[in-house]
């Protein structure tokens, strides 16, 4: 009996907190996954235990699609016996994860998913970024009083929550300033854009905003370029992988887009310690998805830390409990919806790189 009792303890003591990660690892937005992992991984590396136990990952790759989103989350669950996700990218694709996430009881927390019906009336999905009604507004506030715009160009992926949630947000913030919009429609997948951006182009807008991730952008700006149009191209967070700048080349330059972080726009002490340490590791300077990944790995470490044990139903609540966290995109506060109140960074594509230009509070405006 007592060699029975040593056995169980040391198994509970010793037995690691197995965290699942999904997370688009091949597919149409691969490079979004690779950046979050990256991010991830360096956090784990910093900080591998909480409550004296080491902390296991799992990552499983959701292929960039949405039914493969839902079975990812089912599978580290059901499977692997999480006791908690990071998870996904795609506002898609948590919208799909996280109603599997919330069913099971199984706290799902995302680095980057910026629409609010994520977390809207769920208590087990959260989220360490802001949401786009903020950032839709920091859009249009940039577009209006920073490039002077009067008449915006909106493009919707009409595939993505993401972009139509974002466009609304814009257009709503955009007209309240006293600036008019129409609207143009794409969807994920789509190489030509030729038709909308004509169409677009002989109604003469000040500025073309398009709401997509950066497939799509790349190849919108390229032919936007080519058609004629000179005035300022404005994008969403998911403009920001390597890749805008390697398919758009200098179609992109002079793109403009908001974000949750950027290496010059140090937020906190958290900021320059991982930026040290992510040139360190990968050799080369973090961006968004990387800071964000950190972030979501670093909130939910501390939430277990709250809870005081690896219970699932113990992370979640804590999740909405973590007030004032240095992280390194920004002080986070997880509101009681699950979701964090942080500013927006406003980049631009200059010599062919992510380049800082400001950070602004569109509460405050
Ligand atoms: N905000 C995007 C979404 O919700 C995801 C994203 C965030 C992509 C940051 C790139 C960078 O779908």
């Amino acid at each position: 009996f007592f060699l029975a009792m040593v056995l169980v303890l040391s198994l509970v003591l010793f037995a690691n907190i197995k965290i699942g990660v999904v997370l688009p690892m091949t597919g149409g937005i691969a490079a979004f996954g690779d950046m979050t992992w990256k991010g991830i991984e360096l956090a784990q590396e910093m900080y591998p235990e909480v409550l004296g136990e080491k902390i296991d990952l799992v990552l499983v790759d959701n292929r960039s699609e949405k039914t493969e989103a839902a079975n990812a989350v089912s599978r580290v669950i059901d499977k692997e016996k999480v006791v908690a996700i990071i998870g996904e990218v795609a506002s898609a694709h948590s919208l799909a994860g996280g109603a599997v996430a919330e069913r099971k009881r199984i706290p799902m927390l995302t680095s980057s998913s910026t629409n609010p019906l994520v977390t809207n009336r769920k208590k087990y999905v959260s989220r360490v970024c802001f949401i786009d009604p903020y950032q839709g507004a920091a859009a249009a506030i940039f577009a209006f009083k920073n490039l002077n715009a009067r008449k915006a160009a909106v493009f919707i992926d009409v595939e993505q929550d993401y972009s139509v949630g974002l466009a609304n947000f814009f257009k709503k913030k955009f007209q309240e300033l006293g600036g008019n919009y129409f609207i143009e429609f794409f969807k994920t997948g789509d190489q030509e854009f030729s038709a909308q951006l004509t169409d677009a182009i002989s109604k003469n807008p000040d500025v073309l905003y398009i709401t997509g991730y950066y497939p799509e952008i790349s190849l919108f700006a390229r032919q936007a370029r080519m058609l004629g149009f000179n005035g300022p191209i404005l994008a969403g967070d998911g403009a920001e992988a390597p890749e805008l700048i390697k398919i758009g080349g200098d179609a992109v330059e002079g793109l403009y887009y908001t974000t949750h972080f950027h290496p010059k726009g140090a937020a906190t002490e958290m900021t320059k310690v991982f930026v040290e340490k992510f040139k360190e590791k990968f050799g080369f300077e973090p961006g968004a998805l990387h800071a964000l990944g950190f972030d979501a790995y670093l909130v939910l470490r501390k939430a277990i830390e709250i809870a005081g044990k690896a219970d699932p139903k113990a992370i979640a609540v804590a999740i909405r409990q973590v007030k004032n966290f240095e992280g390194a995109t920004g002080m986070i506060t997880i509101n009681k919806n699950g979701d964090a109140e942080k500013s927006v960074v406003i980049d631009v594509v200059k010599n062919g790189e992510f380049t800082y230009v400001t950070t602004v509070n569109p509460a405050a405006e």
